[in-house]
């Protein structure tokens, strides 16, 4: 990780001076204090006064660090929160060179996008890991019906969906002690000001953006802001275990429900199964071509119908 993150610091000029042995001695403190700075000069796309500027939030976004270019928000996220920063803080990036998505893919990440990461210390044992993972789609699905889209759907386990093409991901990743979790970050990826032709051919058929969808571009400063109140709003539902309400709002908007799709889970055969629904623990609840049921944790869903 060390070594993604000077490539970004010498990228910036702030270590050009330095060679690699000097910079592997700075204190992973200093190191990080360096990384913070970086992440509060101004940029040229987005503006983290504009996205400050009115934020009614109580502490997600309070600390914003953006980035012209990363390898992934959620690394330099991961680093952050290991190293000192405030619970809530956000990182953006005008780009990524090295995002990840779900399963181990890769995630495309061109300017005109909008790539964060939140750093939580949610305070829950993992078990409750999935459902931030659902709570932040329906934080996602609430933004863009206040922006103007008409009828933003989940996809189990999360992605946003709009006329039944994709619009934006997201990546959960936790750091855990036993069975605690540390910190949770939480990646979103919004296909926001681009040309579904800004992404490679393979990804087209399944790809919408927002521009496309609206038929304009939109400020990408106010999406953000928006997302990041939305957010805490259903945060702070979670933290006094507003469980079912969350639910309830992603059922609302389940893309899933009443489908046929085919189960593809870590470690296990991939069958067919019909979407019933959610269960409290933010498991996709399936019923086989046997009648019978199944819970499925982790993995993907692909619609067939
Ligand atoms: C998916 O596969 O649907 C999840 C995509 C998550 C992409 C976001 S973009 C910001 C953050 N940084 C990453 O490297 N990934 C997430």
């Amino acid at each position: 990780m060390r070594v993604e993150i000077v490539k970004l610091l010498k990228k910036e000029g702030k270590l050009s001076s330095k060679t690699i042995d000097e910079i592997n001695q700075i204190d992973i403190h200093d190191f990080s204090s360096l990384v913070q700075e970086i992440g509060k000069e101004e940029t040229e796309y987005i503006s983290a006064s504009e996205i400050s500027k009115d934020l009614n939030t109580k502490y997600i976004g309070k600390e914003l660090f953006v980035f012209n270019e990363v390898s992934s928000t959620n690394t330099l996220a991961r680093f952050l929160s290991m190293n000192g920063i405030a619970d809530g803080s956000v990182i953006i990036s005008e780009k990524q060179t090295n995002a990840r998505g779900r399963s181990g893919k890769s995630w495309e990440s061109p300017l005109g996008g909008v790539w964060l990461s939140i750093v939580l210390n949610p305070h829950v044992d993992y078990a409750k890991l999935p459902l931030i993972t659902l709570a932040t789609g329906v934080a996602v699905a609430k933004t863009l019906e206040k922006i103007g889209v008409e009828n933003p759907e989940i996809k189990w386990p999360n992605d946003i969906m709009i006329n039944g093409k994709k619009v934006c991901g997201i990546l959960t990743e936790a750091i855990t002690k036993l069975n605690t979790i540390e910190n949770v970050i939480i990646g979103v990826g919004i296909d926001a000001n681009l040309d579904v032709e800004d992404f490679p051919e393979e990804l087209q058929e399944g790809t919408t953006t927002l521009q496309k969808e609206l038929g304009r571009k939109g400020n990408e400063n106010l999406l953000i802001k928006t997302f990041l109140e939305e957010f805490e709003e259903i945060s702070e539902l979670f933290d006094h275990e507003g469980y079912e309400e969350i639910l309830k709002e992603w059922r609302k908007r389940s893309y899933s429900i009443g489908k046929i799709v085919e189960v593809r889970e870590p470690f296990n055969k991939n069958y067919d199964a019909y979407v019933l629904g959610v269960s409290r623990e933010g498991a996709l609840i399936v019923e086989k071509i046997d009648g019978t049921l199944e819970k499925v944790i982790s993995g993907e869903c692909i619609i067939k119908n």
